[in-house]
């Protein structure tokens, strides 16, 4: 049975972890998977997801069966961070959130659902854009198609190619955005950007779906959900993934959520019955450890002002690690002007590196990346950017 079965490619990302831990260099460094690292090179157990968890455990509570959707009240903690405490989303019943397997389960969660339920077939994600967003979309059986997003000339953003691809693709195709701390290149739109993007979207019936993976990783997370409710503004029906992978360093706890924005209240409870049956005869419904923790911290005002501070520092030493990095390259010879890692966002910059530059990395310095040229900021401390500003130099160079 199993005999037609042919090798697949490793993963662009997480396949770059096997080769990091297979390399028996002590300098080596893994630039690679989006996780934030602190200056030890650990990753952080936060102090108030400990707290969180020591009240847990002394609750001795019981592990029942969650809601197929999920912890209400982690649902609903989720919808006040994405939407913000006052917004009238909260009490107008057109909130439907279920908390799914990380960020890239919602992503699943949302396609499945839009596939089956709205006969949605296509969906446009940016070029470039975060590897499994492809991959997700077309194993859910859409064809996918990308709209123009990074300009290589200013290492910035191509928004009239980004608005006018949009504008073309077929009415009511799925829009796949980045809300804040674009993956992999770190730019960002503008407000003003946002409301343009919002125009073309509406007047094309487009169906939005906004990925919000870093919240608080770029400004703050007020700021950095703006796009989130600009689109809650416009009065458009819309779906959101977000993740707290990253903003409460439990990667391995998959802790996201799909969040659907209907457009009246009308439509609500009918989606929330397909939705349930999309997770229903998926994974049944979610596990409990990681949105319990969540959620403590998030209705607990001691907590939550301890994680938002705890947030902060990891965003700061990101800052503080694209500016050595800025100043490192130069001094170690590099020539042109790098001081774009300084403006990108979020945990990744988008370094210009190509294939080939990338795999020398990996070879002969122990340094890994993905092969897009997206190195992960937030891996690197004072102990490991020498070595990777000297490595990069050199590969610049030759
Ligand atoms: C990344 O882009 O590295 C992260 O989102 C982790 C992942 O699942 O790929």
């Amino acid at each position: 049975v199993f005999s037609p079965v042919e090798m697949a490619p490793r993963d662009p990302i997480l396949g770059l972890n096997e080769a990091y831990n297979a390399d028996t260099r002590a300098s080596k460094v893994n630039l690679g998977v989006g996780v934030y690292y602190d200056e030890n090179g650990k990753v952080p157990l936060l102090r108030a997801v400990e707290a969180a968890e020591q009240a847990r455990v002394a609750e001795h509570a019981p592990r029942a069966y969650l809601p197929i959707e999920g912890l209400a009240a982690y649902d609903q903690a989720v919808q006040k961070l994405l939407f913000g405490q006052d917004s009238p989303l909260l009490t107008a019943n057109r909130l439907i959130t279920a908390q799914s397997l990380g960020g890239t389960g919602a992503l699943k969660l949302g396609a499945d659902f839009l596939y089956r339920q709205t006969g949605k077939r296509l969906v446009a994600i940016s070029n470039p854009s975060w590897e499994n967003h492809r991959a997700l979309f077309e194993a859910a059986g859409y064809e996918v198609v990308e709209y123009p997003y990074y300009h290589p000339a200013t290492n910035g953003l191509d928004l009239d190619g980004m608005l006018k691809s949009i504008e073309a693709l077929p009415e009511g195709s799925v829009v796949l955005l980045h809300a804040c701390c674009h993956n992999p290149t770190g730019v960002d739109l503008s407000l003003t950007d946002w409301a343009k993007v919002i125009d073309v979207v509406q007047r094309r019936n487009h169906v939005p779906f906004l990925d919000i993976a870093y919240q608080g990783f770029g400004e703050n997370l007020q700021d950095d959900a703006m796009a989130v409710r600009l689109f809650a503004e416009s009065g458009l029906a819309f779906l959101v993934a977000s993740s707290f992978s990253k903003s409460f360093s439990l990667y391995g706890e998959r802790v996201g959520a799909l969040t659907l924005v209907t457009a009246n209240s009308e439509e609500t409870a009918p989606v929330l019955s397909q939705l349930k049956r999309v997770i229903r005869t998926n994974y049944s419904n979610p596990p409990t450890h990681g949105a319990q923790v969540v959620a403590k911290v998030l209705t607990n005002p001691e907590l939550y002002s301890l994680w938002e501070q705890e947030l902060a520092e990891m965003r700061v030493r990101i800052k503080a690690m694209r500016q050595a990095l800025v100043e490192k390259l130069q001094a170690a010879g590099v020539t042109q002007d790098m001081s774009f890692i300084q403006r990108q966002r979020g945990m990744f910059s988008y370094s210009g590196l190509t294939k080939i530059q990338v795999e020398r990395l990996a070879s002969e310095f122990g340094i890994y990346a993905v092969g897009s040229g997206r190195i992960c900021v937030a891996a690197l401390n004072q102990s490991n950017i020498e070595h990777v500003a000297n490595a990069v130099a050199t590969v610049l160079q030759e």
